[in-house]
C-alpha cells in the first residue's frame, strides 16, 4: 500500500510509514493542541518532497497562517509564488455559497492544481454553519467523497466537545473519515502532557497507546518510544 508520510516524527512510526494513501483523516483535539500545527507540517513535509498542497482555512486568513508557519522556520510564501501551494481562506460568514463554492470549484482546482496533500482547518468551523444535523452530515459526506474522488491525501482538523474529548464537536466528523487522530492534554498536578492517539486508521494495522508529543520550534514531536505518564 501506498502510504503518505506526515512528516511528524514518531507519528509514521506509528502509523507503519504515514497514512495510506487517498485517506481522509480527522485530527480531532481540544484548542491549543496543534491541530493547525498539524496539518501546516503535513504540508510542509510534502513541499520538501515535491508535492503539492492545498491550505483551506475557515479561521486565520492566509497572512495569519503563513505567520504561523514561519514560526516553525517553515517558509511558506516561496511555495505559493511558485504555485507549489495555495492556502484560501473561506469566509464562514457567507455558509450556504462557502459550501457550494467548495463543492463546485474544489475537485476542478485539486485536479488543475495537481495537488496530492489537502489540510481544512477546521472542518467544525464548516459544519457549525448549518443548524440541522442532517445538513452538517450532508456536507461532511459530500466533502469526504468529493476528496476521495480527486485521489488526494486529506487531514481535516475538528474541535472536540468540551464535555466529551473524544468526540468531535459535531459528532460526525470520525465516522465519515478513514481515520482519527486525537491530540489532548493531561494534567499531573501543575504539569500539562500532550498525548496523541491515533483511534482508527482503516486498512492499517497502527499503535493504539496514546503517545507523549512536543511542540516544539520544529513543529510536533510525538515520543514513541516514551509511556505515557
Ligand atoms: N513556534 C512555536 N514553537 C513552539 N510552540 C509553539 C509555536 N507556535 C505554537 N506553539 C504551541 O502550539 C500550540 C497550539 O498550536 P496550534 O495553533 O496548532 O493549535 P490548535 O489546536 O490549532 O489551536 P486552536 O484550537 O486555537 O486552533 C500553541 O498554543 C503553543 O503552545
Ligand atoms: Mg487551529
Amino acid at each position: 500500500m501506498e502510504r503518505v508520510e506526515t512528516g511528524i516524527p514518531g507519528l509514521d512510526e506509528m502509523l507503519g510509514g504515514g497514512i495510506p494513501k487517498n485517506h481522509t483523516v480527522v485530527v480531532m483535539g481540544s484548542f491549543g493542541t496543534g491541530k493547525t500545527t498539524f496539518g501546516l507540517q503535513f504540508l510542509w513535509h510534502g513541499l520538501q518532497k515535491g508535492e503539492k498542497g492545498i491550505f483551506l482555512s475557515l479561521e486565520e486568513d492566509e497572512n495569519a497562517v503563513l505567520e504561523t508557519a514561519a514560526s516553525f522556520g517553515w517558509d511558506l510564501g516561496k511555495y505559493i509564488d511558485s504555485g507549489m501551494l495555495v492556502v484560501v481562506k473561506l469566509e464562514p460568514a457567507d455558509a450556504k455559497s462557502t459550501v457550494t463554492k467548495i463543492k463546485s470549484d474544489l475537485p476542478g482546482f485539486i485536479k488543475h492544481m495537481g495537488a496530492s496533500r489537502l489540510v481544512l482547518d477546521s472542518v467544525s468551523l464548516l459544519t457549525m454553519l448549518f443548524q440541522r444535523e442532517e445538513e452538517k452530515r450532508d456536507t461532511l459526506f459530500h466533502l469526504a467523497k468529493l476528496v476521495k474522488d480527486s485521489g488526494a491525501t486529506a487531514l481535516f482538523t475538528a474541535e472536540v466537545k468540551g464535555e466529551a474529548p473524544h468526540v468531535s464537536r459535531d459528532g460526525l466528523a470520525e465516522y465519515t473519515a478513514d481515520g482519527v487522530i486525537l491530540l489532548r492534554y493531561q494534567e499531573v498536578g501543575s504539569d500539562v502532557h500532550l498525548l496523541l492517539r491515533v483511534v482508527k486508521m482503516r486498512r492499517t494495522a497502527h499503535i493504539r497507546r496514546a503517545k507523549p508529543y512536543t511542540i516544539g520550534a520544529n513543529g510536533i514531536t510525538v515520543h514513541v518510544e516514551a509511556e505515557a505518564y
